[in-house]
C-alpha cells in the first residue's frame, strides 16, 4: 500500500510479497447504479515471513463493505481501512479465507481503471494498477492467483457476460430480470490480468485449431450494427495464432479467445487472459471508414495483444520495473509478424521513423529514463515509447549480435524455463547468453543507460597498401540521475560500397570483432583496418538500423547522394535520402533565420525523381522515400534554439520546390498509382495508394489551383477512405480554397461514425495557420467532441499539441496556455490522459528562449494546481526538472 503519495518506487527496494494467494473467486452484482464486489480470497503465508506479519493489500478510491476472516466477521480492532489500502493486523500463521465485499459504481468511474461503464457496457482495465479499484488486493505482478468469475447482471443492459478463461456454468436468475455466467481461469495469473464485460453486444464469431489440435471458439465483440467492421480483426486474429505457432511455436491454451471493443480506452488495448479489451480504434474497419493506416494498425495491436498470451502472462513480469520485458519483446515479436505479413523493409523504415519521431526527443529531454527504470513515482508513466519501441530495439541488436540461431535457442529456453514464472530482465538475458555461449554483461547497459548514444563515423582509405580504415567511435551524454556513461556494445551492420554499387570484399579486417556484416563495437573508439580493398568504398553504415543510435556520418553529400542511388540495404537507401533531405531543410531554416532564403539541392531533386519512378522498387517503399522529415524531425535534428517558424518555412518551401520542379512526375505517379477497381488492404494495394497520395500531396504543395481542383474532384469521387482522407489532409495542409467546402462535406457524411469524426479533429488540429488555435478552442464545444472520450482528446487536442509544432509553440504562448488549460481540466477527468498530453511540452528546453520562457510558466502553472493527480504531478515536475 502507498501511503506517501510522492513517494517513489524503487527497483532495488524490491522483495517478494509476505503472504501468497493462490486462490481467488470473485462475484460481482452488477447494477445500473451501484455493483458489488465479493472477493473471496485464499491466503497463505510464505515461509519466510514470520508469523503474525500484517497483511497489507492495496485499494484505490473503495469503498469497504465487510471483511471477513475464515467466515467470521473481523471486529474494528482486527484491522484498519482507508478507501487507499486494508490491513489485517494479525493474520493466522496457517491459511485462511478472506472475504471482502466492496462497493463501486462504475458509471462515475472517468478515470477508465478499473470497473467503468463505456457506452452503456460494463468493462474493465487492469493494467497496471486498476484491480485495487475493485477490490482490496496484492495488487502486484508476481502475486499470481487462479481466478473463478461468476457475474450477475441484468439480462437486458447485459446479455452478453464475459470473463477470462473458459465459460463454465450459465443460467437465469429465478425471479429476478437478471442472469449470471460463471468463467475459471485455470492458469495462475497477476491481478492485472483480470477482466470482466458485461452489456449488449453484438459478435462475430469464428474458430482456430491449433498445432496440437486443440479446438478455440474465437469472439470479436462490437456494437450492435458494427459486426461487419470486425471481420478484418478477426482474420488477423486468426493469422498471428498461427504465426506464433509456426515463427516460435507457441500455442494457444484456452478454449475460447475472445475481443470486445469498447469506444473509451486510455490505451490501445490490453491483454487480459482470454479476453482482450480494445480501444475500437484498433478493431473496427470497413474501406468506407478506415484507413490502410487503420488496417495496419489493426493487424498489429490484434496481434500485439494475441503475443502476449506468451510473453506477458505465461511469463509475467516480477516487479513494474520489468515492463519492457513484456512490452519490449512483444513489440518485437508484432513487428516481426507485420514484417512476415507485409514488406519487410518498408516496416523497418516506418518503425524506424517511429523511434525517431516518438523515442528520440522522450531519450534527449526530461523525461528520459532507461529501458528498465530504476524509480518511478507512477507506472502509468512508464508505458513509454522507450520501454515499448527502444525495448523491442534492444531485443533486435540482440539477435544481430548473437546471430539467428542462438537467437531462437534462447527464446526457446526463455519460454521453457520460465512459463508460470513473473521474471526479470536478468532471467531473460541469462537465457540469450547461456544459447549463445556469449558474456552479455556489457550489453545489459542497454537496460540501465538511458540516452541515445551517438555513433560518430570517419574513415580513410590508402590506394598504396589498399588497406581502408573505418573509426566508429560512441557517445552518450549524460540524461537525468545519470551522468555519468559507460560505453556499450552496438553491433554495427555495414558494407564498402564500391563504385559499381557493389558490396566489395576485403582480405581481413583488424581492431574489432567483426561476424560476417556485423562489426561488433564495444569501446569508446575502434580503429577497424581493412585489407585487399581495391579502391577507395564509401560506408554503408548502420545497415538496417541494427542498433539504436545516432550515427554521425562525417561525409560529403555526394557520398551520401550515391548510396541514396546505390546502396543493397533498402532501410539505408531511404536513411540516405532522408539525410540529405535533412541536410537542406536545416541548412535552409538557418539562412530563413538570418534573413536569406531557403534553397534546395539540385542532385538531390534528381536522387529522388530517379528513385520514385524506379518501377523495379516497391511503391510504399518509394512513397516514404517521397516523404519529407517532419517540423518535429527537423527541430530534433537542430537540437537547440529552435525556432518552428522557420523550419515550417523551410519545409513549405522544400516542398513547394519540389511539387513544381517534380510536377509532371509527381502527377504521373498520381495518376498511374491510384486504383479504380474494389478496395483490398492487403500491403501491395495499399503501398500503390501510398505511393499515388503521397505523389498528390507533394504536387499539392506546388500551390497550383488547378492541382487542387483535381484533389477536390478526387475527394468526391473517392471509393474508400484511405483516398478521401488524404484527399482532405492535402486540401487542408496546402491551403487549397476548397478545404472549407471538403471539411463541410467530410464532417456531413461521417458525423455518425466517431472514429472518422477523429480523423476530421486531427486534421482541423494539424493545419497550418495563426487561426488553427481558435478553430480547435471551437472545436472543444463542438457536440462530436468530448473531454471524458479519450479518443476525441487524443485527435483534437493531442494532435494540435504533438504534430502541429509551429502553432502549439506560437511566440505568444496561446498555444502552450490553451494546452495547459486542458491538461488541468483533464486532471480532474482522467489524469492518465492528461499526463499524457502534457509530455508534449518535453522538449521546451530547445526551443528558443521565449518559448522556452512561456512553455515553463505553463508547465509551472499545472505544477501548482491544488489537488494536482500524482500522474500529472510526476510528469510536470520531471519536465522542470
Ligand atoms: N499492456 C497493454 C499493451 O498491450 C498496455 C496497457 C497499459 N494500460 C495502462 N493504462 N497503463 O501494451
Ligand atoms: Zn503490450
Amino acid at each position: 500500500m502507498r501511503t506517501d503519495e510522492t513517494a517513489a518506487i524503487l527497483l532495488k527496494d524490491y522483495r517478494p510479497s509476505d503472504y501468497a494467494i493462490g486462490r481467488v473467486h470473485l462475484d460481482f452484482q452488477l447494477h445500473e447504479t451501484e455493483t458489488l464486489v465479493t472477493a473471496t480470497l485464499s491466503v497463505r503465508k510464505r515461509e519466510t515471513t514470520v508469523a503474525g506479519t500484517p497483511l497489507v493489500l492495496d485499494g484505490d478510491e473503495l469503498d469497504l463493505v465487510s471483511i471477513a476472516l475464515d467466515s467470521v466477521s473481523l471486529g474494528d480492532e482486527a484491522y484498519s481501512a482507508t478507501p487507499q489500502g486494508l490491513t489485517v493486523k494479525t493474520p493466522p500463521a496457517a491459511p485462511f479465507t478472506l472475504t471482502i465485499v466492496t462497493k463501486l459504481d462504475p458509471a462515475s468511474n472517468t478515470k477508465l481503471m478499473g470497473l467503468y461503464r463505456s457506452s452503456g457496457v460494463w468493462c474493465t482495465q487492469c493494467e497496471a494498477e486498476g484491480f485495487r479499484r475493485i477490490t482490496y488486493f496484492l495488487d502486484r505482478p508476481d502475486v499470481l492467483s487462479v481466478y473463478d468469475v461468476r457475474i450477475e447482471a441484468p439480462v437486458a443492459a447485459a446479455p452478453v457476460l464475459l470473463a477470462n478463461g473458459n465459460p463454465t456454468t450459465s443460467g437465469l436468475v429465478p425471479d429476478t430480470d437478471r442472469h449470471f455466467a460463471v468463467w475459471s481461469d485455470p492458469h495462475p495469473k497477476p491481478s492485472y490480468l483480470f477482466a470482466l464485460v458485461a452489456g449488449d453486444l453484438g459478435v462475430v464469431k469464428d474458430s482456430f485449431t491449433t498445432m496440437s489440435g486443440r479446438h478455440v471458439d474465437l469472439g470479436v465483440y462490437v456494437e450492435h450494427g458494427n459486426e461487419e467492421r470486425a471481420v478484418y480483426a478477426m482474420d488477423a486474429l486468426k493469422r498471428s495464432m498461427r504465426w506464433d505457432e509456426t515463427a516460435f511455436g507457441r500455442e494457444y491454451d484456452l478454449d475460447v479467445f475472445n475481443i470486445v471493443a469498447v469506444s473509451d480506452f486510455n490505451m490501445g488495448a490490453m491483454e487480459n487472459k482470454g479476453l482482450n479489451v480494445f480501444n475500437d480504434k484498433y478493431v473496427l474497419a470497413n474501406p468506407d471508414v478506415a484507413t490502410d493506416q487503420d488496417y495496419g494498425g489493426i493487424e498489429a495491436v490484434i496481434a500485439h495483444e494475441y503475443f502476449h498470451n506468451w510473453t506477458g502472462n505465461r511469463i509475467t513480469c516480477r516487479d513494474w520495473f520489468q515492463l519492457c520485458l513484456k512490452e519490449g519483446l512483444t513489440v518485437f515479436r508484432d513487428q516481426e509478424f507485420t514484417s512476415d505479413m507485409r514488406s519487410r523493409p518498408v516496416k523497418r523504415i516506418s518503425d524506424v521513423r517511429l523511434l525517431r519521431s516518438h523515442q528520440f526527443p522522450e531519450d534527449a529531454g526530461p523525461l528520459a529514463h532507461p529501458v528498465r527504470p530504476e524509480k518511478y513515482m507512477e507506472i502509468s508513466n512508464f508505458y513509454t515509447a522507450t520501454v515499448y519501441e527502444k525495448g523491442a530495439e534492444v531485443i533486435r541488436a540482440l539477435k544481430v549480435l548473437i546471430g539467428d540461431e542462438a537467437f531462437k535457442a534462447g527464446m526457446d529456453l526463455y519460454f521453457d524455463r520460465h512459463d508460470g514464472d513473473a521474471a526479470t530482465i536478468e532471467q531473460f538475458v541469462a537465457c540469450f547468453a547461456e544459447a549463445s555461449g556469449r558474456d552479455l554483461s556489457q550489453f545489459m547497459l542497454w537496460y540501465s543507460q538511458a540516452g541515445t548514444p551517438q555513433l560518430d563515423i570517419r574513415d580513410d582509405y590508402d590506394g598504396d597498401n589498399r588497406t581502408y580504415r573505418l573509426t566508429l567511435s560512441q557517445s552518450l551524454g549524460p540524461t537525468p540521475e545519470q551522468s555519468e556513461k559507460k560505453p556499450m556494445v552496438l553491433p554495427v551492420r555495414f558494407g564498402l560500397v564500391g563504385p559499381n554499387g557493389e558490396d566489395m570484399l576485403y582480405e581481413t579486417a583488424k581492431g574489432a570483432e567483426v561476424n560476417g556484416d556485423v562489426i561488433v563495437v564495444d569501446k569508446a573508439e575502434q580503429e577497424i583496418v581493412f585489407t585487399g580493398v581495391a579502391s577507395r568504398p564509401i560506408p554503408s553504415i548502420l545497415r538496417n538500423f541494427s542498433a539504436p543510435v545516432r550515427p554521425i556520418l562525417n561525409m560529403p553529400i555526394k557520398d551520401i547522394l550515391f548510396l541514396m542511388r546505390h546502396d543493397s540495404d533498402p532501410f539505408n537507401r531511404w536513411q540516405s535520402a532522408s539525410t540529405v533531405a535533412m541536410y537542406c531543410l536545416t541548412a535552409s531554416t538557418e539562412a530563413l533565420r538570418a534573413g536569406s532564403s531557403a534553397t534546395i539541392d539540385g542532385d538531390y531533386l534528381a536522387a529522388l525523381a530517379e528513385i520514385i519512378t524506379d518501377d523495379a522498387l516497391d511503391p510504399a517503399f518509394r512513397a516514404l522515400v517521397l516523404a519529407l522529415p517532419q517540423e518535429a524531425d527537423i527541430a530534433r535534428e537542430i537540437g537547440s534554439n529552435v525556432d518552428p517558424d522557420a523550419i515550417a518555412g523551410a519545409l513549405r518551401h522544400a516542398r513547394r520546390t519540389i511539387g513544381s520542379k517534380l510536377g509532371p512526375t509527381l502527377d504521373h505517379l498520381a495518376r498511374f498509382y491510384h486504383d479504380e477497381g474494389a478496395y483490398s488492404p492487403d500491403a501491395e494495394s495499399a503501398g500503390r495508394r501510398a505511393l499515388a497520395n503521397a505523389a498528390q500531396d507533394m504536387r499539392a504543395a506546388s500551390g497550383n489551383a488547378d492541382v487542387h481542383a483535381r484533389i477536390m474532384e478526387k475527394f468526391g469521387a473517392a471509393t474508400n477512405m484511405t483516398d478521401r482522407l488524404a484527399a482532405l489532409v492535402s486540401l487542408v495542409q496546402n491551403g487549397a480554397s476548397e478545404a472549407e467546402q471538403a471539411l463541410g462535406d467530410f464532417y456531413e457524411g461521417y458525423k455518425s461514425v466517431p472514429l472518422v469524426i477523429d480523423k476530421w479533429l486531427a486534421v482541423q488540429a494539424a493545419r497550418p495557420g495563426a487561426r488553427t488555435l481558435d478553430e480547435v478552442k471551437r472545436l472543444t464545444e463542438h457536440p462530436a467532441f468530448s473531454i471524458r472520450n479519450p479518443n476525441r482528446v487524443r485527435s483534437l487536442i493531442g494532435t494540435f499539441a504533438t504534430a502541429n509544432l509551429p502553432q502549439f509553440a506560437r511566440a505568444d504562448g496561446a498555444g502552450f496556455d490553451f494546452v495547459a488549460d486542458k491538461v488541468m481540466r483533464l486532471d480532474d477527468i482522467n489524469p492518465q490522459v492528461a499526463a499524457r498530453i502534457l509530455v508534449s511540452f518535453r522538449s521546451w528546453r530547445n526551443w528558443e528562449p521565449v518559448r522556452q520562457g512561456l512553455a515553463e510558466a505553463a508547465l509551472k502553472r499545472i505544477a501548482a494546481k491544488p489537488n494536482l493527480s500524482r500522474d500529472v504531478r510526476d510528469i510536470a515536475e520531471r519536465s522542470l526538472a
